[in-house]
């Protein structure tokens, strides 16, 4: 298949990259090791993402329970995504790409906060693609945080609770002014959605592909883009031939 022949691009793809640990336990090595490899296949994604003008990536690296993780563990993926952003981030700002981080802030030093800040902040204008880190991100964390805003409005007397539409929910949620995920990708097999975009997937199209992720390359990419043209989304409508024969 070739770029050309792909249509029906999505404008929006999510994807929770699954299966390094797995990768590099095929391979006698650290679990480490599957997340070095895992960057690399984050680096050719995200070029593979802009080539066919696919809007807006939104990438899941680290969940608000992968805190259970060992602590050596949850130091890797922090360096990893420190190393990425302070090796890329000249070049994306250059692709005119922008980096949207969401997940909840608080508990992240101050040494990576500042990164993703400073990331956030130097492609701020950038209206090419947008690349969204999920980042101590968790669903339920987020709609509680929503709900949480949400309270403090209507008890300071500025929101009526009949002004709490799904709307006014979506706004207040990490991913505001984000298009909901056409397509969400899960590799390595596992078919679940692990606590990520559980609001916003409503209408998502998922996708769980065997490839574990240090092995999802531009061509697996493509493939699933191929895949996603052929689905029909109805968004809770009939589809075209039934609705014209009623
Ligand atoms: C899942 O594999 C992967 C993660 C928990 C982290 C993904 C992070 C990266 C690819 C690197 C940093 C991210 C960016 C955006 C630069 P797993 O460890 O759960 O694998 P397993 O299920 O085989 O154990």
């Amino acid at each position: 298949m070739t770029i050309a022949e792909l249509s029906n691009v999505p404008e929006h793809v999510a994807i929770i990259m699954d299966g390094n640990g797995r990768w590099a336990n095929e391979r006698g090595q650290p679990r480490s090791f599957g997340h070095r490899h895992g960057v690399e296949a984050v680096r050719t994604v995200v070029r593979a993402a802009a080539e066919i003008g696919v809007k807006y990536l939104t990438l899941f690296a680290f969940s608000s329970e992968n805190w259970r993780r060992p602590e050596t563990e949850i130091q890797d993926l922090f360096g990893l995504l420190k190393f990425f952003i302070r090796r890329d981030l000249a070049e994306l700002h250059s692709a005119n790409v922008c980096i949207k981080v969401i997940g909840d802030r608080h508990s992240l030093t101050s040494d990576i906060l500042n990164l993703l800040l400073e990331a956030e902040e130097t492609t701020r204008n950038n209206d090419g693609q947008t690349l969204v880190i999920a980042f101590n991100y968790g669903s339920r964390d987020e709609l509680a945080r929503a709900a949480q805003s949400l309270a403090l409005e209507v008890q300071a007397g500025r929101l009526d609770p009949s002004q709490i539409t799904p709307d006014a929910i979506a706004a207040r949620l990490d991913t505001a002014g984000i298009p909901d995920p056409d397509l969400i990708i899960r590799t390595s097999g596992e078919e679940r959605l692990s606590n990520f975009l559980l609001w916003q997937s409503a209408y998502s199209e998922l996708m769980f592909v065997p490839e574990y992720w240090p092995d999802f390359g531009r061509e697996q990419f493509f493939a699933a883009i191929e895949r996603f043209g052929a689905r029909s989304r109805r968004f809770g409508a009939l589809a075209p031939t039934a609705a014209a024969g009623s």
